[in-house]
C-alpha cells in the first residue's frame, strides 16, 4: 500500500509538471492550450482521488476540508484548461488562471498540515 501511495504522489508531481510546462509553452507561443494542459489537470485530478483511496483503505487518515479545497480549485483548474483549450482566438487570462489555479492547490498540498 506504501509503495503504491509513493507511486500515486510521483504520477501527482509528474501531472502538475506536465500542466505547468504545457502552460508556459502555450502562452510563449500564444497559442491555445494543447492537449498536455488538459491532461495534466485531468490527471491533478485522478491522481489526487486514487491517493484518497489509498489513504482511505489504508486508514492512514486524511484531512476532509483540506481534499474538499483541493478538488474545487482542481475542477477549477480543469475548467479553466478546457475553456483555454477550445478558445479561438486563444485567450491568455484563461491560461493564466489554469497555472494560478494550479500553483494555489500545489501551496495548499503543502502549506495546509
Ligand atoms: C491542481 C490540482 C492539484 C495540485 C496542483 C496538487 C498538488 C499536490 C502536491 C504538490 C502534493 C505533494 C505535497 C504534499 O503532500 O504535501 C499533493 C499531495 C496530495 N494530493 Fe494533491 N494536488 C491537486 C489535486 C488534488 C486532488 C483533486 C486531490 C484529491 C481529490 C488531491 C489529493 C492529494 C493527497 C491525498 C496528497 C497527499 C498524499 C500523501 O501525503 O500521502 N490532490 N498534491
Amino acid at each position: 500500500m506504501e509503495s503504491l501511495r509513493l507511486v500515486l504522489i510521483v504520477c501527482h508531481i509528474a501531472a502538475l509538471v506536465v500542466l505547468l510546462g504545457g502552460v508556459v509553452y502555450h502562452l510563449a507561443r500564444r497559442s491555445p492550450a494543447g492537449p498536455a494542459v488538459v491532461g495534466g489537470a485531468a490527471a491533478l485530478l485522478g491522481t489526487g482521488v486514487l491517493l484518497v483511496a489509498v489513504l482511505v483503505a489504508g486508514d492512514l487518515g486524511i484531512n476532509g476540508p483540506k481534499i474538499g479545497v483541493k478538488t474545487a480549485v482542481a475542477a477549477a483548474v480543469l475548467g479553466c484548461a478546457v475553456a483555454a483549450r477550445r478558445a479561438v482566438p486563444p485567450r491568455q487570462p484563461m491560461m493564466y488562471a489554469t497555472g494560478a489555479f494550479a500553483l494555489v492547490n500545489a501551496a495548499v498540498a503543502a502549506l495546509w498540515a
